[in-house]
């Protein structure tokens, strides 16, 4: 099967975004050169503003108080719903807020009505929070089916095709690998969802704030979304994109205050979608300053942070691999923020280390909470991958110092 990816027109230059007048409002890139956007990404100021006004002027608690400054926080914490709908074409009452990409995933997981026999289609490049949750399903009755990556750690659509028969209630994969970088044929695998009648969840912690997701084009049931990542946010927060025609059947994760609109000692009553997923006081600051970063967003404009972000990745992908002694993993052609290396003989913490000890350079490295997908790319003896991965606020000057510390390094390997 061919793949049928976006369409992503590299043709911009490094100037496609307004780069400077980026750095200029995130002041930690003064201090360090900060090359782990997969990890979580730092707060512009107009987001850390936001929030500071709810802390300020309004800080009360969200549907609960009648009094003006409740409505106000109220007011502001739904504004932020809808901002965030608007930009994934979704409705209002389809964005459910949750704490991470990890607790969207697991409302799916543990609210689906999963009977023994089901089967679950999940490839083996994952990122723990989108496989362990099915490891759990397996310890009762659930039948899970691994779909194999390539060595570039791209699945092909054709072998979901063939894993998938009457008894698979879901297909997952994630959007952008978290280890890799690697694309999947997301859209593919939405229209074999829904020619088999299978649910579809996404997991979008490496693609959301990154390049164009719309959820209609997806076909996706669920998509899971961090806010704190690619969508510029504060840390704390994330949501779940829950189609509309599939919540009403899916079982709350938690409940408790704020999920129910009639208790009696025998019953209760739940809300509507999405309240009724969101028990206890949520994360309001964070959530009003999720919305504040989709402004931000929308502001730059998530087409030209897709192209500047697709070249800055390309480009960080050639300056690391025209050095000697250096391993990188993935298809150029087909990763989207993220460069996954190592240095031949070194191991990929020690190399993390020089780099911030000599340049302040931050990245991660080791297993990226994707034990499974490390070991597709058979990297166990040098302790995982060394991951360098970018966002707007990111330039070709960083990357260069990168390139350059990474070749100074590489001169030591194997001594
Ligand atoms: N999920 C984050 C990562 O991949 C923490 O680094």
């Amino acid at each position: 099967m061919k793949y049928r990816f976006r369409e992503i027109r590299v043709v911009l230059s490094m100037e496609d975004i307004k780069n400077s007048q980026i750095r200029a409002e995130i002041p930690l890139l003064n201090q360090i050169i900060y090359l782990d956007a997969a990890s979580t990404t730092p707060t512009p100021e107009p987001v850390v503003n936001a929030m500071l006004d709810y802390y300020h002027n309004f800080n009360a608690n969200t549907g609960r108080g009648a009094y003006k400054t409740a409505v106000k926080a109220t007011t502001k914490f739904e504004d932020a719903r809808e901002k965030i709908a608007k930009f994934i074409n979704s409705a209002k009452n389809e964005v459910i807020f949750t704490k991470n990409t990890t607790e969207a995933i697991n409302i799916v997981a543990r609210g689906i009505d999963f009977k023994k026999g089901d089967s679950i289609i999940v490839p083996n490049i994952e990122h723990h929070s989108n496989f362990i949750p099915w490891l759990e399903l397996k310890k009762h009755g659930i039948n899970l089916k691994i779909i194999k990556a390539n060595k570039f750690g791209v699945i092909d659509a054709a072998d979901v095709e063939k894993a998938v028969d009457g008894n698979t209630k879901l297909i997952t994969t994630t959007h952008i690998s978290n280890s890799i970088g690697s694309c999947q044929p997301i859209y593919d695998m939405g229209d074999i969802a829904e020619e088999n009648d299978a649910l579809y969840l996404v997991d979008a912690a490496q693609s959301a704030g990154h390049m164009i997701l719309d959820v209609k084009e997806t076909k996706a049931d669920f998509i899971a979304f961090p806010g704190h990542k690619g969508l510029l946010g504060p840390v704390g927060t994330g949501f779940l994109y829950c189609k509309k025609e599939v919540s009403e059947n899916l079982k709350p994760l938690n409940l408790g205050g704020g999920t129910v609109s009639n208790v009696t000692e025998e019953d209760y009553v739940f809300e509507p979608v999405p309240a009724r997923f969101e028990g206890g006081t949520q994360n309001i600051a964070g959530f009003i300053g999720l919305g504040a970063a989709v402004d931000y967003i929308e502001r730059i404009g998530i087409e030209n942070i897709e192209k500047y972000s697709t070249k800055l990745t390309k480009y960080m992908y050639e300056r690391i691999n025209e050095i000697d002694n250096s391993i990188c993993y993935g298809d150029p052609d087909n990763i989207h923020g993220i460069v996954a290396f190592n240095i031949e003989d070194m191991n990929s913490h020690d190399v993390a280390k020089i780099l911030d000890e000599v340049k302040n350079i931050c990245v991660r490295s080791g297993y990226h909470c994707a034990i499974p997908a490390i070991r597709h790319l058979d990297t166990d003896t040098l302790g995982g991958t060394v991951r360098a991965s970018v966002h707007c606020y990111n330039n070709k000057e960083e990357i260069d110092i990168l390139a350059e510390t990474v070749n100074e390094i590489s001169k030591f390997a194997g001594g």
